[in-house]
């Protein structure tokens, strides 16, 4: 968060400091003070016209600041700020009665864009009462039956599952599959931790390759690489909603025999020719976090082909308690169970996901228009006839943005606006470091310059124009501040 003093510079200091500050602050502008009384405000326009109008770059700023400012008065009231704020003047000096700087607002401090926030805006709150009203709060009740039925509905698949969350969701896959100790699970570079974990967990290997550079998803040249005679299934993960290649990892699979566990966490609404991923390979797993693209709260789901992996997962999920015989073990199991709550907090959810589809797709449209038009990004390439989930607006800065990624997620956040950056390649961090991996670079060069913007479903054009505009500003900033340093080094 930006502080008071990052906003303030003695009126002695030179145009060079002054330009450093403001690139740092990434508001735009300083409060030129004389021992904390306010005497006037530099904009970053202010500095840029004057070095290029000749001014000596370590001259002092004493003679462009402007004189003419609007402030407020440190007890102004919100509606009173609010009124103030507007396209041009987005941070308000607030002095105390002696003119002496003590604070500022600006619209980012009063308003703050999270990355992903759900919407809760249809029947959750009325299925949740029911489920109290009731008493059917754990995992018995009619809401899960709907959720699991309205989940196969939906992907068309043939038994469903709902389960605690979407890691919990792939360790049941994997071990309903009876993927376990000696085998190796083929996985890619870019995803979520949850994805290895899994694999760890069932006590298999995961074997990591390397991502495509155009759709970030698992390169299936590196896959064919990285068969062994070990080799029992391989686990696509349809990153950021974009489909694997689904049909190739088919026949693939088909022709080793290895099994296919797809993950689709973060891809419900994702398809390949109208048919739903998760449906292609022997089971696929959904997450309902409260950043997905429908919440539970926590919540998964495990979609099968076979009757007799559903039948066994469904015992697994139950503790391993044998079917019709109360406390009775035949194998050893786990509670994965998902509460009535949850489910009914997902059907409600479940209800809207075509109108959250249809603002997604909007805020897709006006990121193209607002900041891929920029030139400053590249974006997933989606093949034709795949259909993605458009779960999280994600692109990767080019190489003419001299900002480093990080940098702009720290200037993001001083205003206001959460981002984040893009999974880390899974080789690089401690736990899977020792996995064998056929890697090329691509996962390290996307994570390293990839982020993703805000997405919540709720976002207006307005909103989308704006942050895409604060995007373009902290990288055009960034590239003529460097510029501008060098060339007058
Ligand atoms: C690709 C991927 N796999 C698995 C998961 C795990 O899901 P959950 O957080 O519901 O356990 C997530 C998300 O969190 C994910 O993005």
């Amino acid at each position: 968060m930006v502080q008071l003093q990052d906003l303030c510079i003695e009126h002695t200091e030179s145009l060079k400091n002054a330009l450093i500050k403001i690139d740092d602050n990434a508001q735009g502008l300083l409060f030129v003070v004389e021992q904390q009384k306010l005497l006037g405000i530099l904009t970053d326009g202010d500095v840029r016209r004057s070095i290029i109008s000749g001014c000596d770059i370590t001259g002092s700023i004493t003679e462009i600041f402007n004189k003419n400012y609007v402030y407020l008065h440190h007890s102004a009231s919100v509606e009173e700020i609010q009124q103030t704020l507007n396209e041009k003047i987005k941070v308000i000096p607030l002095l105390d009665d002696e003119g002496k700087l003590v604070d500022f607002s600006s619209y980012y401090r009063l308003h703050r864009t999270p990355v992903l926030e759900p919407l809760l805006g249809g029947n959750e709150l009325e299925y949740v009462t029911d489920c109290i009203k009731t008493n059917w709060v754990s995992s018995q009740g009619k809401y899960v039956q709907q959720f699991e039925q309205t989940i196969m509905e939906y992907t068309r698949a043939k038994y469903a599952l709902a389960v605690s969350n979407g890691t919990v969701a792939l360790h049941l896959a994997l071990v309903s599959l009876g993927i376990g100790p000696g085998d190796e699970v083929i996985v890619p570079d870019i995803t979520f931790g949850a994805t290895l974990n899994a694999v760890v967990l069932a006590g298999a290997k995961p074997v990591i390759v390397d991502v495509e550079p155009n759709t970030w998803n698992m390169s299936i040249e590196l896959l064919i690489k990285a068969l062994s005679n070990k080799t029992k299934a391989i686990m696509p993960v349809h990153i950021y909603g974009i489909p694997c290649n689904m049909p190739d990892i088919i026949t693939l699979a088909k022709k080793h025999e290895l099994l296919v566990v797809e993950d689709c966490a973060e891809a419900l609404g994702s398809s390949i020719n109208g048919q739903h991923v998760g449906t292609f390979g022997d089971v696929g797993t959904f997450s309902f976090f409260g950043n997905k693209v429908i919440t539970c709260g926590e919540g998964g789901a495990v979609i099968f082909k076979s009757a007799s992996a559903y039948e066994k997962a469904k015992v697994l999920r139950d503790h391993g308690m044998t079917p019709g015989k109360r406390y009775w073990h035949d194998v050893v199991g786990y509670n994965y169970r998902l509460t009535n709550l949850q489910a009914a907090i997902g059907c409600a959810q479940f209800e809207q996901l075509e109108t959250f589809r249809e603002k997604r797709s909007n805020i897709f449209s006006w990121y193209e228009k607002y900041l891929l038009s920029s030139g400053y990004f590249s974006t997933q390439q989606l093949p034709e006839n795949y259909q993605s989930s458009l779960w999280l607006f994600t692109a990767v800065l080019k190489s003419t943005c001299l900002i480093e990624r990080d940098n702009l997620i720290s200037k993001l956040a001083k205003l206001g606006i959460d981002s984040r950056p893009i999974f880390y390649p899974m080789s690089d961090m401690p736990p899977f470091k020792d996995y064998q991996s056929l890697l090329v670079g691509n996962a390290k060069a996307i994570s390293k310059r990839g982020i993703s913007l805000p997405t919540s479903v709720y976002l207006s054009e307005k909103e989308v124009k704006l942050i895409s505009e604060e995007v373009i500003n902290c990288i055009a900033g960034f590239n003529s501040f460097k510029g501008m340093v060098k060339s007058n080094a």
